[in-house]
């Protein structure tokens, strides 16, 4: 059992690596925000790390799918994460539904929550403003299944967009509690402050940020449109009123585009200014645009190949959700033996 842990396949590095954890709904498409802000800085945290990164199929369902398409959306995702560079033989990348221990754990510390800590979250306020017609209580629990997420696998480090802070926030609240009343049994969790990115806009509102949910198809771009989408979508990017280019705050849609073109290159921002500024906005249009099909043609190239080995990726899939459910089911045990269930 031991050997197929594959992250800890040394001894040693078990115990030095700290263990990062986080997770990705498997709902509609992924955009290059997705892409450029997490999925791409995954890949650099691999061999530094013991990496855990989960499908959050669980969560998804908080607002309402349709069976076929969240089955199929989240197979791609788990391609994608192969895709962007994660490698399936050094990190643990698995659909959170495969290991239950996540459900259970998550009903242990709902009674160790409190509705009022619950009834502060900014995100329920938002989603259930979004979404009137489905309040649904688990919308409500959602920080909670996601702190047992993080809990079971005795995490350090948790990358998250500033949207999710207020919930690993509560996280740690959950942690601490718990360890106050039973001991030392969870690791308390710490955000994960890597090199920070741009934060890559909406393409028509470029003081928003990019959203697979907005309305405008030409406001985002997904990971997976074509060439001739991207560039099309690049051509239709808001600018302003001046005619060339110059990186500042106040002109927003200038600054997403020489953003899309550092993150897509990898070059700094002092690089990227001396590339594009002062170029015409058709000029730097079709720069940002060829940079990033550069960037995502590979990736995409991957992904096809990969979806359509379907034995690989089921191998990959029951591989990792055992090793996933190996690790979880160590907390989860010591978590009943503390709470006083029968052994
Ligand atoms: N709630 C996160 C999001 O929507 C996804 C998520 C679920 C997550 N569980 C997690 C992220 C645990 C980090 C750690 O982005």
């Amino acid at each position: 059992m031991m050997k197929r842990v594959n992250t800890l396949s040394s001894e040693q590095t078990k115990e030095k690596k700290q263990t990062i954890f986080s997770g990705m709904q498997s709902t509609g498409v992924i955009t290059i925000g997705n892409y450029f802000g997490a999925l791409k800085n995954w890949v650099k945290l691999q061999d530094e790390y013991n990496c855990l990164f989960c499908v959050v199929d669980l969560h998804s369902i908080t607002v309402k799918q349709e069976p076929a398409k969240l089955r199929q959306s989240s197979r791609d995702l788990l391609a994608l994460y192969i895709a962007a560079g994660l490698d399936p033989e050094k990190n643990v990348m698995y659909y959170q539904s495969h290991v239950p221990q996540h459900a259970e754990l998550s009903w242990i510390l709902g009674c160790y929550t409190y509705m009022g800590e619950l009834n502060r979250m900014t995100q329920f306020k938002e989603k259930s403003q979004k979404h009137v017609e489905n309040i649904n209580a688990g919308l409500f629990t959602y920080p909670i299944l996601m702190a047992a997420d993080i809990l079971l696998y005795q995490t350090d480090l948790v990358p998250v967009g500033h949207d999710q802070k207020q919930h690993l926030e509560l996280s740690r609240d959950i942690a601490e509690r718990f360890n106050n009343i039973y001991g030392n049994v969870f690791t308390v969790p710490n955000p994960y402050i890597g090199k920070v990115g741009a934060r890559i806009m909406s393409l028509q509102e470029p003081t928003k940020k990019m959203s697979k949910s907005d309305e405008n198809v030409n406001a985002f771009i997904s990971l997976l449109d074509e060439p001739n989408v991207v560039m099309n979508k690049i051509k239709r990017a808001v600018t302003d009123s001046e005619t060339t280019a110059i990186y500042a705050d106040d002109r927003p849609g200038v600054k997403n585009l020489m953003d899309i073109y550092s993150c897509a290159t990898g070059e700094t921002i002092e690089k990227t200014k001396e590339a594009l500024e002062g170029k015409g906005y058709g000029d730097l249009k079709k720069i940002v645009g060829e940079a990033l099909v550069a960037e995502m043609e590979p990736v995409q190239k991957r992904f096809f190949e990969i979806k359509q080995d379907k034995a690989y990726l089921d191998s990959i899939i029951k591989k990792n959700a055992e090793t996933a459910s190996y690790l979880a089911n160590k907390t989860l045990r010591k978590v009943k033996k503390k709470i006083g269930f029968p052994e």
